[in-house]
């Protein structure tokens, strides 16, 4: 199967070469208004959750749609307030954070999601007098072990079950909880998944008084594969209407609605760009199709043996043929996809490895010392390079920096 992809493409790989990661910004911008369209709360902050992809160009167009951002680390902060976001607009949900990051987000004016009971009261100890909580609703749903962030065998979030705990030490201290919020997993393509862990952490929410808004996460999922069905955004919402609802009712007065998607916002607009290096048939008759790149550029199929569409975009009519495609990391887990239908590809085709706006470049390594691949944007009929593919003897000046 040759799965449809853009015809700038082509011009990119011509321009700027192989490995290149192509990011499509008006598709970016249609994303966010879809998901706004969808979703009813009269009262929305939307963040984007800058891991998923924090080049520049893209956090500048959901900031530019009114999105906050959801951060992680403190170069995430630092990022997003370097390019204008208000501080009040970011979240920092953190996980086994430093005192001094602590610190340092507190006088940012940026609120901290605490995920640990301890960290909470280092906040109260340190003056701090407001933040949020991260519930583990035990409840989780996700593409695979790894992405799954909610129930029993998860770092994340205080269980709901302590609620009780957060309260008393809101009423031992000048601290007020003024988020409750929840991440259950990436990639969920389940709505009911949502409605299960709200429920929960809205029940432990009635406990908490002084709650201004609550966050259901990010992780809304996208379809990978043409045969995955996808996520109804809108059932989501509705059901975070409801259960708000009820929660508004038991405090007297209205509560903010906040997600926080990654990749629902970024991944299809993304695609690799590679080269074809090497096309070769072993006599069990398997062929290899070996690219410019490898998962130190694309992780997603190795780490969670994820599904990715490809596309030969010089080659797009040619007899379909089935192949495996490979990257040049010297490692035997660094396949892209086994037995997939392609275009036959031949040596210097370029193939287009879509859904890879989300966790690409934001995970991509140097290992195997290759540099990491530029990144391209296409935005109203016009192609831009963002950010130029390092050469080999900046990698290297970099190593020497390091001894
Ligand atoms: C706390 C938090 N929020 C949001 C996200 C974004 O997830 P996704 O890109 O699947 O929407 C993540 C991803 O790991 C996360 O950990």
């Amino acid at each position: 199967m040759n799965t449809a992809v853009p015809t700038w493409l082509g011009a990119i790989a011509a321009t700027h070469g192989t490995p290149t990661f192509a990011y499509d910004l008006d598709l970016v911008r249609q994303q966010a208004h879809r998901l706004r369209q969808a979703l009813s709360h009269p009262r929305l902050q939307l963040l984007y959750a800058i891991k998923a992809n924090p080049c520049p160009a893209v956090v500048r167009v959901l900031l530019a749609e009114g999105y906050g951002i959801d951060a992680v680390s403190p170069g995430e902060v630092a990022l997003a307030l370097s390019l204008g976001c208000p501080p009040q607009r970011i979240c920092y949900t953190e996980n086994n954070m430093t005192d001094a990051e602590a610190a340092d987000a507190t006088a940012a004016g940026v609120l901290i999601n605490c995920g640990s009971l301890d960290r909470l009261q280092r906040l109260a100890e340190s003056g701090v007098n407001r933040a949020a909580v991260r519930f583990n609703p035990d409840v989780g749903d996700s593409e695979h072990a790894y992405t799954l962030t909610a129930g029993p065998l998860t770092k994340f979030g205080i269980h709901h079950s302590q609620v009780a705990a957060v309260r008393d030490l809101e009423q031992r201290s000048g601290l007020r909880v003024v988020g409750c919020h929840m991440h259950i997993g990436s990639n969920v393509l389940s709505a009911e998944a949502f409605r299960a862990a709200m429920r929960v952490i809205l029940d432990a929410a009635r406990g908490l008084p002084h709650l201004e808004w609550v966050d259901v996460g990010g992780g809304l999922g996208i379809p990978y594969h043409p045969d995955q069905k996808p996520l109804d955004v809108a059932a989501v919402g509705r059901a975070a209407d409801e259960l708000i609802a009820e929660l508004e009712q038991h405090h007297g007065r209205p509560l903010e609605l906040r997600l926080e998607p990654g990749r629902f916002l970024v991944a299809e607009a993304g695609y690799l760009l590679t080269t074809v290096t090497s096309v070769k048939t072993n006599p069990d008759g398997r062929t290899y199709v070996g690219c410019d790149t490898g998962f130190n550029h694309l992780i997603r199929p190795t780490m969670y043996g994820s599904y990715h569409p490809i596309a030969n975009i010089s080659h797009p009519q040619a007899p379909l043929e089935r192949v495996d495609v490979v990257g040049n990391v010297c490692e035997s887990g660094d396949v892209f996809a086994r037995e997939r239908e392609l275009p036959q590809p031949q040596l210097g085709d370029v193939l287009a490895i879509g859904c890879a706006g989300a966790y690409g470049m934001s995970m991509a390594s140097v290992y195997n010392l290759r540099p990491l691949p530029a990144e391209v944007a296409y935005e109203a009929a016009q192609i831009r390079l963002l950010r130029r593919r390092r050469s080999l003897s900046e990698l290297l000046a970099e190593l020497e920096d390091q001894a």
